[in-house]
């Protein structure tokens, strides 16, 4: 029998990038899948047994609580929530000096006030449950202090701190918070923006103990670990996940 059978996962900002394979590897594992995205990724998720697509902008609370909500009229449970929404492939280099205000805000409104939106959103159903699995997409940028995306930086610093709390005030009803934290990844939003390839790209696969590109793939096992019942006594923690350039 498949490890999730049964469960029901949603997966925010899955549409494309490692949402994408997160979603195709939670249905691999059995559960339905609830693809959540700025723009509801219909394809997706009808090809996933079980699967339902969502719109969500997760910088907003009544959207969160539609998408928690449509999972519940759907399948009647959220058992696993990942936390993948974010704004990184974007991005370009800058010094922290010159970055606008405005993108600090976007930023932090989506990858720190809409990571804690939509799991305050699910939480309600997952304490009336008495259990849960909630995984965190972090980064291995706020380790190693890089340079010229500070306020993404700090954003992933904020998650690895929020998964921190959150454990700690969910784990009395059995609502278990892991974050998992990818080096530079060639996802679909990482190959769209040309700069961030030739700035990066090969400079974050020299830096690793197994000296190759990372992919969106190489992110999967590490969250179907911490859905699953192989790490039903682990919570608070985060799992670097970059081929060695980082000792967490
Ligand atoms: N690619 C990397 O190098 C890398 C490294 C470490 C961590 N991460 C993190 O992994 C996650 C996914 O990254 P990716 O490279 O696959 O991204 P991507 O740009 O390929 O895809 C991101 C997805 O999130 C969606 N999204 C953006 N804002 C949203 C919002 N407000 N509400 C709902 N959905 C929204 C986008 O529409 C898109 O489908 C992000 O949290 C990112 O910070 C990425």
């Amino acid at each position: 029998m498949s490890a999730l059978a049964g469960l029901v996962a949603i997966v925010t900002g899955g549409a494309q990038g490692i949402g994408r394979h997160i979603a195709i590897g939670l249905a691999g594992e059995g559960a339905r899948v609830v693809v959540a995205d700025l723009r509801a990724p219909e394809e997706l998720s009808a090809s996933l047994d079980g699967g339902i697509a969502v719109e969500v902008d997760v910088s907003s609370l009544e959207a969160c609580e539609r998408m928690a909500q449509a999972a519940i009229d759907a399948h009647g449970r959220i058992d696993i929530l990942v936390n993948n929404a974010g704004i990184w492939s974007s991005l370009v280099p800058t010094p922290f000096e010159e970055l606008s205000v405005e993108e600090w805000r976007r930023v932090f409104d989506v990858n720190v006030l809409g990571m804690y939106l939509a799991t305050r959103a699910v939480t309600p159903f997952m304490r009336r449950a008495g259990r849960g699995r909630i995984i965190n997409l972090a980064s291995g940028t706020p380790y190693k202090g890089v340079p010229l995306f500070m306020h993404y930086v700090a954003s992933k610093g904020a998650v690895i701190a929020m998964t921190r709390v959150m454990a700690k005030e969910l784990g009395s009803d059995n609502v278990l918070v892991n974050a998992v934290a990818p080096g530079f990844t060639l996802s679909d939003g990482v190959l769209a923006n040309q700069t961030q390839v030739e700035q990066l790209q090969d400079a974050s696969a020299k830096a690793r103990v197994l000296v190759r590109d990372q992919y969106p793939e190489d992110i999967v096992g590490a969250v179907l670990f911490f859905a699953g019942p192989a790490s039903s006594f682990v919570t608070g923690q985060s799992l670097v996940v970059d081929g060695g350039a980082y000792f967490n």
